[in-house]
């Protein structure tokens, strides 16, 4: 249970002391009943509206977000853009993070939350989440290198990495699946194999695609059957 004034900070929209007037101005209701104590105890939970609209006032949020080239995978940053940058005001003052990183000039599915486990779970190699990338490369990839990279690819630096997947798409794409993040990681193993990496995109996390319907720099919050469906099996490869 936590005071109601608290919980409508939580949302990132009102501070708290906007929340305790929202409540004594009779203006939020707490499970349809009007409340007017800030200090009233509710559950997390709990359905709150203010003016009759649904406020979100959930401790965790997770978001996905369409990472545009150029922005940096940072919370803030002296010169450059950062991921945070892209957000709304209301949202920025979550606290949210980048689940891992993407390199500046990487695109597509990067997570947001606010959640420090969940971010751990994502990114710690020992919970196995898949990371899927296409990317374009300057040499055709062939069966030789799909080879290399389930044996488990040793980097120039003598780096070795967990068995991956890479699967030629014609051309110069290719699809790679990794379970863990290291510096560069997809880059360096393509380089490792004399394809060297042109462009990278990440497509999907686990099981979960990046919405197809956002477009660079857009973002929408996860439902909560997707952040299932990012630690899910079907997620193995
Ligand atoms: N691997 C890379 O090399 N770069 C990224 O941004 C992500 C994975």
């Amino acid at each position: 249970m936590t005071r109601l004034d608290k919980l409508l900070a939580q949302s990132g929209l009102y501070s708290r002391s906007e929340a305790r007037d929202l409540i004594r101005a009779r203006r939020v209701s707490v499970g349809g009943e009007i409340a007017s104590k800030p200090e009233q105890k509710c559950a997390d939970s709990a359905e709150i509206r203010v003016d009759g609209e649904p406020v979100n006032c959930a401790r965790f949020r997770y978001f996905m977000l369409d990472k545009p080239a150029g922005v940096l995978s940072a919370t803030d940053d002296k010169s450059q853009s950062t991921v945070l940058d892209l957000l709304p005001a209301e949202l920025r003052r979550l606290g949210l993070f980048p689940v891992g990183r993407l390199d500046k000039d990487t695109t597509g599915f990067l997570l947001l939350t606010n959640d420090g486990e969940f971010a751990h779970r994502v990114i710690s190699p020992r919970y196995g989440v898949v990371k899927t990338y296409l990317a374009r490369t300057a040499a055709q990839t062939g069966p030789e290198d799909v080879r290399a990279f389930a044996e488990g690819l040793t980097l120039a630096d003598g780096t070795r990495c967990l068995p991956a997947v890479l699967e030629p798409l014609g051309g110069s794409r290719c699809r790679v699946l990794v379970s863990e993040g290291k510096y560069h990681q997809v880059k360096r193993m393509l380089a490792a194999v004399g394809k060297p990496c042109l462009e990278l995109r990440r497509v999907k996390i686990g099981a979960l695609e990046l919405d197809p319907a956002l477009h660079p720099g857009g973002f929408r919050e996860l439902r909560q059957f997707e952040t299932g469906l990012i630690f899910g099996s079907s997620q193995c490869f």
